[in-house]
């Protein structure tokens, strides 16, 4: 039996729509695998009743056929699904990081985020690995087709998660199809400064880096309140504030010191908009880890 724990992730940052990724310290999901002649999935833990256990429908079925490695897998999600913060990545990365230890297949931590970016398509009709690469390497990821660079980060996050559910499916339809000249040279600029501030853990690089107006107004506009929490963030002291992934969760980047007021600040906001929400103060942190 082994059992793998892989963090909750927030993708895009703003400036890299399906490039960047953060592994977040929490929430996140438990995965058990134990070996057997053919795969049956259990899940229990927050929004459980929204995720199938019919292998052919979950995520980490389609991860235990890609790897050949049928097994229980008992999942436990800590990480809500259609969160905009990777639930169906951390079950798929863990399971293929479980499966991988169960059967000894020796894959590359590399190879296993390809392996989990199939469970991935499963959910949202295209293979983009943006959420499965941090969930399994940890830190920061910059996923292209010529492969995966992570950097080392420990930045301070809040992600406030609103009692609403956004399909990725559906934010997937939203994103524009075609961008300006000058649109594209921001995006890079943006990304280009994200990507520094990461390496030096310089929170108002990374927050400045944020800024992107292709994808995320698009985004935020399938997000009621957002704009009301992205300012109080920001007047809490957040140094940028983004949609996270395909949403509903909102992802602000802080000094570590004005953690606690951000969180409360993006709290308060979603409640005036009349909508519950749970705020996670976190960081950038580690990957999947093996509990054998
Ligand atoms: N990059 C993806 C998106 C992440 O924003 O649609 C969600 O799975």
């Amino acid at each position: 039996m082994v059992t793998v724990r892989a963090p909750a992730t927030s993708a895009n940052l703003g400036s890299g729509f399906d490039v960047f990724g953060v592994a977040l310290d929490r929430p996140a999901d438990v995965v058990r695998v134990e070996r057997a002649d053919e795969t049956t999935i259990t899940v229990r833990g927050a929004g459980s009743e929204y995720v199938p256990e019919d292998p052919e429908k979950n995520t980490v079925g389609a991860v235990a056929r890609a790897l050949d490695a049928p097994a229980h897998i008992a999942i436990d999600k800590g990480v809500r699904p259609s969160s905009g913060l990777g639930s169906s990545a951390a079950s798929a990365a863990a399971a293929a990081v479980a499966l991988d230890a169960l059967y000894d297949l020796g894959r590359s931590r590399e190879a296993l985020v390809h392996v989990a970016a199939e469970g991935e398509a499963l959910v949202s009709g295209e293979a983009h690995a943006d959420n499965v690469a941090p969930a399994i390497l940890g830190g920061f990821t910059i996923v292209t087709p010529g492969g995966i660079t992570r950097i080392d980060a420990s930045l301070s996050l809040v992600a406030c998660l609103p009692e609403t559910v956004v399909s990725t499916r559906d934010a997937r339809r939203v994103v524009p199809r075609d961008a300006s000249l000058d649109e594209l040279v921001a995006t890079v600029g943006a990304a280009a400064t994200l990507t520094a501030g990461m390496a030096r853990d310089d929170p108002e690089l990374v927050g400045r880096g944020m800024c992107e107006e292709i994808v995320t107004p698009k985004r935020a506009a399938l997000i009621d309140g957002y704009d009301a929490v992205r300012d109080a963030a920001r007047a809490a002291g957040a140094t940028g504030v983004t949609v996270s992934g395909a949403g509903p969760a909102v992802l602000a980047v802080c000094r570590r010191a004005d953690r606690r007021a951000v969180a409360s600040a993006m709290i308060d906001a979603f409640d005036d908009a009349g909508i519950e929400s749970r705020a996670y103060q976190t960081r950038v942190g580690d990957g999947a880890v093996v509990y054998e």
